[in-house]
C-alpha cells in the first residue's frame, strides 16, 4: 500500500491519528490489532477496559447485529467486532469522528464489518426492530432529550433485543470542575442521576439485567499507565490532562457518579 498520509494530509483528524500511529511505532500500511489502538480510540471512563467489562457482561452473540450510538472514532465497535465477528453500524455526529472512524476501520481491516453513519441519536436513520443490540457509552450526557433517546433506541431495537450501556449520571451535589471531558461548561452537560436513568428505561419498556454504579470500583483502580505513549485521547481532546483531572475530582467528591447496565426490551 502507498503512503497512506498522500490521502488524508487534508484531513486534520486523519492526518493526527496516522502521526500518532507511526510515532507508536506501528505501521499503518499493515492491518494493525484493534488493541494496540485501545489508548487513543475508547473515549470514555476507563478506556479499553471499561469496554472489554461491559462486553463479558453483556453476552452477546457473535451473530448478533449490533448499534453503537455516539461511537466517537468507534474503538469499541472495532472490539465487538473482532472478538465477536458482528456487524456494527455506528452512529456519529461529528463529522471529523467519522472521518476518523473510518480510517480506522480501514486501518484494522474492520471496513467490511462496520458502517460510520453521520446523524443524530435522536432520529436514528433505521427501520423499526433492526437491532439485536444496541451499545452506548459515555454519549448520554451531551443529550438533553432523554426521553427521545430512549425511545428511539426502544424503536430499533428487535423484541428481546438488548441495551448495553456506560453513563456518567449526577451525583448528590451539583458538577462545580469545568472543563470536564463532555462539557466546556454547566450548559452543555445533562447529567441525570441513576434512579432517574432507571425510571426513564423503565418508562419506555426496558427490563434491567444489570445495573450497577461503578464509581467506587473505578476510583479504586490504578489508572492505567500509558507511559509516554502517543496513542491518547490527547490527539484529538484538548486540555485532556485538565478535563480527566476534573472527572476525578468529581467522581471522587460525588458530583458525578459512573453507571453501567444491561437492559431487554419486552
Ligand atoms: C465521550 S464520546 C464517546 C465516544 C464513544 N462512545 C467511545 O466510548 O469511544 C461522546 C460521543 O458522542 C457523540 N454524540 C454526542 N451527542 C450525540 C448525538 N445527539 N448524536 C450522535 N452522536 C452524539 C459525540 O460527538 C462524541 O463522539
Amino acid at each position: 500500500m502507498e503512503s497512506l498520509e498522500k490521502h488524508y494530509s487534508a484531513c486534520d483528524i486523519e492526518a493526527r491519528i496516522l502521526a500518532a500511529v507511526r510515532a507508536a511505532g506501528l505501521i499503518p500500511e499493515q492491518h494493525l490489532s484493534p488493541e494496540a489502538l485501545g489508548a487513543l480510540d475508547h473515549f470514555h471512563t476507563g478506556g479499553l477496559r471499561a469496554s472489554r467489562e461491559l462486553l463479558e457482561l453483556a453476552k452477546i452473540p457473535p451473530d448478533a447485529r449490533v448499534l453503537d450510538i455516539g461511537a466517537g472514532l468507534a474503538g469499541p465497535a472495532r472490539l465487538l467486532a473482532s472478538v465477536l465477528g458482528c456487524h456494527v453500524d455506528c452512529i456519529e455526529m461529528s463529522p471529523d469522528f467519522c472521518a476518523g472512524a473510518v480510517l480506522l476501520n480501514r486501518l484494522t481491516g474492520l471496513d467490511e464489518r462496520i458502517k460510520i453513519h453521520k446523524c443524530s441519536a435522536l432520529d436514528l436513520p433505521f427501520p423499526d426492530d433492526s437491532f439485536d443490540v444496541v451499545w452506548m457509552q459515555n454519549v448520554g450526557m451531551n443529550i438533553a432529550d432523554k426521553q427521545t433517546l430512549y425511545g428511539e433506541i426502544y424503536r430499533v431495537l428487535k423484541p428481546g433485543g438488548l441495551y448495553a450501556f456506560q453513563e456518567m449520571a449526577a451525583g448528590e451535589t451539583l458538577t462545580s470542575y469545568f472543563p470536564l471531558p463532555w462539557a466546556t461548561d454547566p450548559a452543555d452537560s445533562f447529567l441525570i442521576s441513576s434512579e432517574e436513568i432507571r425510571l426513564l428505561l423503565g418508562s419506555n419498556g426496558f427490563i434491567a439485567e444489570l445495573f450497577e454504579d461503578t464509581s467506587d470500583a473505578h476510583l479504586s483502580m490504578t489508572p492505567a499507565d500509558m507511559g509516554p505513549s502517543p496513542l491518547t485521547l490527547g490527539v484529538y481532546v484538548d486540555n485532556l490532562a485538565q478535563k480527566a483531572g476534573n472527572a476525578r475530582r468529581s467522581l471522587q467528591e460525588g458530583q458525578i457518579r459512573l453507571v453501567r447496565g444491561v437492559f431487554r426490551v419486552e
